[in-house]
């Protein structure tokens, strides 16, 4: 049974490539054994991520996750069993909204900014999903 989960935390110190690089080197090396797929995405201090496969490995990872002191303030966004798989292109991907297009925050939030504290999952979720649409994920090789 495949099941999708969505959630945001804080990062412990202001998100840069070392350390975006160390995660998505960790996640592209033990998804594929997981069956795990996904997207991360984040800006400032914030992540947002869907991780999507079956329920155990979703719901063991999502528990590692929120254990990793790497960041903090994890917030369960979503939480739903799903026919099928949207981000199944990505054993990770990775989209650094730094980059991204503002008219495309403005559109799913208050301020151009990513804030999914205060934003409804349903909405980030859209937006996770026009990020794909829009070609804007990153996928290196682990
Ligand atoms: C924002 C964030 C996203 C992460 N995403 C994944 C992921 O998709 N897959 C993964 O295996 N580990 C991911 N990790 C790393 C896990 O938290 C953890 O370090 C890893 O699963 C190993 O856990 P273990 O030491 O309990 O075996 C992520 C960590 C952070 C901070």
């Amino acid at each position: 049974m495949l099941v999708r989960l969505l959630y945001a935390s804080r990062s412990a110190v202001p998100i840069n490539p070392v350390l975006t690089d160390a995660i998505l080197r960790e996640a592209r090396y033990n998804n594929p054994k997981l069956g795990i797929t996904g997207l991360l995405c984040f800006a400032g201090d914030v992540f947002v991520q869907v991780i999507e496969g079956g329920r155990d490995a979703v719901s063991e990872l999502f528990a590692a996750i929120v254990r990793d002191p790497r960041h903090s303030h994890v917030r369960l966004l979503g939480f739903e069993e799903v026919r099928e798989r949207r981000f199944m292109s990505w054993m990770m991907g990775e989209v650094d909204l730094a980059n991204a297009n503002a008219t495309l925050l403005m559109r799913y939030s208050e301020r151009a900014s990513l804030n999914p504290f205060e934003t409804s999952g349903h909405t980030t979720m859209s937006m996770m999903e026009e990020l794909v649409a829009m070609g804007a994920v990153v996928s290196r090789s682990a």
